[in-house]
C-alpha cells in the first residue's frame, strides 16, 4: 500500500491530507497526536453508507491510542443535513463528556464530513476534527478547505449550506481502496468536480489537468487503484493550491480565489434543490445528486458563457463528452420554466444582491467571475440541459 501527502499550506492551520490504499489507518497518527496532548476520548460521526469494516479501522487506531469512541450515526440526504441532525449530534457528543481536548472524527461522504466539521467548528467553541471522506466527491472537495455546515428549510425552499464556519480540519484521510466499494453512481458524481477542476486548473496554476482528465476521465469506472490515486491526488493538489491563497472566499481574492470553485454550482443548485429530477427519467433514481446537477451545471455555464462570446462551441462540447464519458447525463427532463429557474439562480448564496453573479469559462482550463451576466446567458446555459 503506498500512501502519499498533498500539504495544505495555511500557516498554523497548515494539515497534510494522506492520499492512497490505506490512508484511513493514518487517522491514528493524527489521533496519536491528539491523544499526547490531552485527548481522551473521540466522537466518531459515521455515514451509515461506510461499511463497518473502515469504521473499524478508526476505532482501532482510536482505541490503539488510547482513546474512548463515542459512534453516531447519520444517514445522508439534503434533508438530514439540517438542525434536527446538528443538534441530536450535539446532544450526543455533550452527553459522551467529550472534552476541549477531545477530537472529532467524520467518516463519510461530504454531508456527514460538513455536518461532523460544522459539530467540531462549535462544540465548546470548537474542538479538532480529522476528515475521513469516503466517496470521490469527499475527497477531492468537501473534505479539503474547512467548510461545514448545513442545510436551511424555509418554506418550500432548501436553502443549501446557509449555516456554517470555516473550521480547518487537522488531517484529512483520503484512502482510495475505500472507492473499490462505492456504488457506481457515487462514483461518478465525484468526477463531476474533477471535471469542474479541470475546467479551472489553468487559472489555479494546474496546466496538466486539463488533458489528464481528458484522457482519464472516462477510465475511473474501471477502479483502477493507480489511476485513482493519482485522480484524487491532483485534484486535491488543485483544490490545496486555491485553499492556500484564499482560506475563506473573499470577494476580492486574485483572479477568483476560492470562489472559481463554485463554477457550475448556481446553475447546479438551483436545478439540485428541485426533489423530483432524475438523472435517467425513472423517478426511482429522483433526486439528482450533487454532482450530477453539478456536471449539467457545468455544461450551463459553457453553454452561457458561448452565448457571450467568451468561448466557442467546439469547448463547450469538449466539456460536454468529458461529462459524458463520465457517465454523467448531460440533460434532464421535468425542468420548471427558465423565469422560475433564473430566479433560484439569483437567490443561491454564491449570487450577489439578486444580480446574478457566475464563474463563467473563458478558454480552456480558465474562468472568471462575471458579476452581473445577463439573464439571457442563463438562459442559454439552462436551454443546453433541457432534456
Ligand atoms: N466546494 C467549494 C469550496 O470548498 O470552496
Amino acid at each position: 500500500m503506498s500512501v502519499g501527502s498533498v500539504r495544505v499550506e495555511l500557516s498554523e492551520r497548515s494539515y497534510d491530507v494522506r492520499v492512497g490504499d490505506g490512508a484511513l489507518g493514518d487517522s491514528a497518527g493524527a489521533l496519536r497526536r491528539l491523544a499526547e496532548r490531552g485527548a481522551t476520548r473521540v466522537f466518531v460521526v459515521r455515514d451509515t453508507g461506510v461499511p463497518g469494516v473502515h469504521l473499524d479501522t478508526v476505532l482501532d487506531g482510536a482505541r490503539g491510542c488510547g482513546l474512548e469512541p463515542t459512534v453516531a450515526e447519520v444517514t445522508p440526504s439534503e434533508s438530514v443535513k439540517s438542525l434536527g441532525t446538528y443538534h441530536e449530534l450535539l446532544e450526543s457528543i455533550a452527553g459522551s463528556g467529550h472534552t476541549r481536548s477531545d477530537p472529532v472524527v467524520a467518516l463519510g461522504g461530504g454531508i456527514v464530513g460538513d455536518l461532523g466539521g460544522f459539530v467540531a467548528a462549535s462544540y465548546l467553541r470548537g474542538v479538532p476534527v480529522v476528515q475521513c471522506p469516503t466517496t470521490l466527491l469527499a475527497m477531492v472537495d468537501a473534505s479539503v478547505g474547512g467548510k461545514t455546515g448545513f442545510n436551511l428549510s424555509v418554506g418550500d425552499r432548501l436553502l443549501k449550506n446557509y449555516v456554517g464556519a470555516f473550521h480547518q480540519p487537522v488531517m484529512v484521510c483520503a484512502d482510495v481502496g475505500v472507492l473499490g466499494s462505492l456504488g457506481d453512481r457515487y462514483l461518478r458524481s465525484g468526477l463531476a468536480e474533477c471535471i469542474k477542476h479541470a475546467c479551472i486548473a489553468r487559472t489555479a496554476g494546474h496546466e496538466d489537468l486539463v488533458e489528464w482528465t481528458r484522457e482519464h476521465v472516462g477510465r475511473a469506472g474501471d477502479r483502477d487503484i493507480g489511476v485513482l490515486t493519482e485522480l484524487v491526488r491532483r485534484n486535491v493538489a488543485l483544490k490545496a493550491s486555491i485553499v492556500a491563497l484564499d482560506e475563506r472566499e473573499d470577494p476580492s481574492a486574485k483572479a477568483g480565489g476560492r470562489m472559481l470553485l463554485n463554477l457550475g454550482h448556481t446553475f447546479g443548485h438551483a436545478i439540485e434543490t428541485i426533489g423530483s429530477l432524475t438523472p435517467t427519467g425513472d423517478p426511482a433514481d429522483a433526486p439528482l445528486h450533487h454532482g450530477e446537477a453539478i456536471g449539467l451545471g457545468l455544461i450551463a455555464a459553457f453553454a452561457a458563457a458561448e452565448s457571450m462570446g467568451m468561448v466557442d462551441s467546439e469547448l463547450t462540447g469538449s466539456v460536454r463528452s468529458m461529462i459524458e464519458d463520465a457517465g454523467l447525463p448531460v440533460c434532464v427532463v421535468g425542468l420548471p420554466e427558465d423565469g422560475e429557474l433564473v430566479a433560484r439562480m439569483r437567490r443561491d448564496k454564491k449570487s450577489s444582491g439578486g444580480s446574478l453573479r457566475l464563474v463563467l469559462p473563458d478558454g480552456e482550463g480558465s474562468c472568471v467571475i462575471v458579476n452581473e451576466a445577463p439573464e439571457s446567458a442563463a438562459i442559454a446555459g439552462i436551454c443546453a440541459i433541457r432534456g
